[in-house]
């Protein structure tokens, strides 16, 4: 289906979080405008394989293509969960059941979206993090990290996302954005990108978080200026649980989530709506920074 589109739309969403019944009805309910709309899923679907697979099987059926993201909810090895594979094999065990659905996946070849404003290159991302976004005073990962532990804002991640094989998920993250970049430097120069990565590429959306130490969960310094040395369009992520759309050195920075029924009940917007990423929506202030 790689350079479909016809009349549909470049359509994204992500942190579903399906161990949520409220959540899976949001899901549920998700419905195309066009049967040649893409769904980009940036991330936190679900904590177990089978809730992930759940909600993307339903999500492969009803649009012309899928392109996923793990979230960290995704590498999580949850003591509930059967499947109890760890790191790098849980992350090759879901991109399996990905490619088994028709789902692209990091792995893949970026497909490109040639329907109403593209052409573009899709490019979901796989980058973790390293602790680099750390606040001011900290000068390294164990200090940012002391201090989390020692405020109580500490990310699950720290309990349940092993980094296996790797040391830790410093090093898991410097290796996949070493891989990324690569793949990403050779990709065709002539299509701008559409970036998917369940992480904001830069640390700019994490200056609203309600505990700025959670920063160090939420992406990495390496990936600063991806958005402007990878031609993007836009970027698509979520993880925050804040949605808005905002614009850095003039990309469009789009965060996704739906977030848990807890979250976007307090919201005035109707939980699941589907953010269109292509062709560019009317009335987006070039300048709102
Ligand atoms: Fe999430
Ligand atoms: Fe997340």
């Amino acid at each position: 289906m790689a350079g479909a589109g016809g009349d549909g739309s470049l359509l994204a969403i992500s942190d579903l979080h399906v161990r949520h019944a409220d959540n899976r009805a949001i899901v549920e309910g998700l419905r195309t405008e066009s049967p040649d709309d893409w769904l980009l899923v940036a991330g936190d679907v679900g904590d177990t394989v089978e809730q992930i697979e759940w909600a993307l099987r339903l999500l492969a059926g009803r649009f012309a293509k899928v392109v996923w993201s793990p979230g960290n909810h995704e590498l999580w090895t949850p003591p509930t969960d059967p499947v109890t594979l760890r790191g790098v094999a849980r992350y090759a065990h879901l991109v399996e059941l990905c490619r088994g659905l028709g789902i692209v996946t990091p792995e893949d070849p970026y497909p490109a979206w040639e329907g109403r404003g593209g052409p573009v290159t899709v490019a979901p991302l796989f980058l973790l993090y390293d602790h680099s976004w750390r606040p001011e005073g900290f000068d390294t990962p164990e200090a940012a990290l002391a201090e989390a532990y020692r405020t109580g804002v500490v990310c699950t991640d720290e309990y349940l996302l092993h980094p296996d094989p790797y040391e830790s998920r410093s090093a898991w993250c410097a290796a996949r954005v070493a891989e990324t970049a690569r793949r990403l430097a050779e990709r065709d120069p002539a299509l701008p990108t559409v970036l998917v990565n369940h992480w904001p590429l830069v640390r700019e959306p994490t200056r609203v978080l309600r505990y700025p130490i959670f920063a160090q969960w939420c992406g990495t310094e390496a990936t600063a200026d991806w958005h402007v040395r990878f031609d993007a369009a836009a970027m698509v992520y979520g993880h925050l649980h804040i949605p808005r759309t905002t614009w850095y050195d003039g990309v469009r920075f789009e965060e996704v989530s739906v977030g848990y029924p807890r979250e976007w009940r307090r919201r005035s917007a109707p939980p699941g709506e589907l953010r269109r990423i292509l062709p560019e929506p009317d009335g987006v202030p070039p300048s709102a920074w």
